[in-house]
């Protein structure tokens, strides 16, 4: 049993059945024995999975060569930074090193005071907490995790209120069979957004993630959350919390409005395929590709045949903008 099975366990015997945001908060960033906080390394070969982020060094090149162009479009301000939501191991650090690169991740680094520049975040949402609702013919209501015969268990619990439960109206009326659907509720993402974009003067968040629009849900009749260990897809979520990964799509079309309201505007939803060669095209990836000799070469020319084809598709690049205050 390891260390987060018995405490969560035991809190579910105190105080009942728990919100699946606390179970997956708690099987992720608990400060001794969340999956993102323990010594052991979770990405990579040795890991559980990959990310862009391990493809250097042409994703950390592609990307500098795109916050090259955000500064560019905002006149080279003299205080303009990178900030990096969800750094994890840090490998963009040395090619975004030239933007004043500030990491951040939990319980690590802190935005600086209000600056000009970029926010990027590859892989953030998709891994913030969230609840999870069944919706049936008997209502719909939140799932929450119980403790039943020495396992967790999902436990159908309260009828779901409002504001949440015409979210999810709005998502469900995509479906034409509503007999019984699983939906998560993104309910930290917009306090993150706020978070990352409010010390922005003004500039771009550039966000890279696996998730779906509003129409595109009729893909996830049983929600989309997912384990991952040893480069294994496991799709029991609440097996060993703090030793497999738990990860949801990002519902995009949530993320606008959540955009929306903070005032940042929308300015390209895109595949990341597509934001990658609108990137390298300028040089035709000559830059990106740059290498010492044939064998180095041929492996940059494999990290981008992935990141293009491998990753391009499923992943999608969201760009958002917040305009300064007009000056007075
Ligand atoms: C899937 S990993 C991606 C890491 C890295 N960006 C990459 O591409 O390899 C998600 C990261 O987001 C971090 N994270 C989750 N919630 C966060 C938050 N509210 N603020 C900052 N980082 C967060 C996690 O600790 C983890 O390192």
């Amino acid at each position: 049993m390891t260390a987060l099975t018995e405490s969560l366990s035991a809190e579910i015997l105190a105080s009942g059945p728990l919100l699946f945001s606390r179970f997956m908060e708690a099987a992720l960033y608990d400060s001794q024995q969340g999956y993102y906080r323990r010594e052991r390394d979770p990405f990579g070969k040795q890991g559980d999975f990959f990310t862009a982020s391990q493809l250097q060094p042409v994703f950390g090149r592609l990307i500098a060569a795109a916050v090259g162009d955000c500064r560019r479009q905002l006149g080279d301000p003299a205080d303009f930074r990178v900030v990096e939501w969800g750094a994890g191991r840090g490998e963009m650090q040395p090619y975004l090193e030239e933007f004043g690169h500030i990491a951040i991740d939990v319980g690590r680094g802190a935005s600086p005071g209000r600056f000009t520049g970029v926010v990027f975040a590859n892989e953030l949402f998709d891994a913030l907490p969230v609840d999870v609702v069944r919706v049936s013919g008997g209502g719909i209501n939140l799932m929450r995790v119980g403790w039943n015969g020495g396992a967790f268990t999902w436990e159908i619990a309260e009828p779901l209120q409002s504001p949440w439960r015409e979210y999810v109206e709005r998502l469900a009326a995509h479906f034409d069979d509503r007999s019984e659907l699983l939906i998560e509720l993104p309910v930290r993402l917009e306090q993150t957004l706020a978070g990352m974009a409010e010390p922005l003067e003004r500039g771009f968040v550039i966000a890279i993630d696996y998730g779906y629009t509003a129409r595109e849900i009729v893909r996830f009749p049983r929600g989309t959350l997912m384990s991952y260990r040893r480069h294994q897809a496991i799709d029991d979520v609440l097996v060993d919390p703090g030793i497999q990964d738990i990860t949801a799509h990002v519902p995009f079309t949530h993320l606008a409005g959540c955009a929306s309201r903070l005032k940042l505007r929308e300015n390209r939803f895109e595949s990341l395929a597509s934001f990658l060669l609108r990137t390298g095209e300028s040089d035709q990836f000559a830059d990106a590709l740059k290498a010492n000799d044939d064998r180095a070469a041929a492996q940059l020319r494999l990290q981008l045949k992935t990141l293009l084809f491998g990753m391009g598709e499923t992943f999608r690049c969201v760009t958002l903008e917040k305009e300064g205050a007009p000056k007075s």
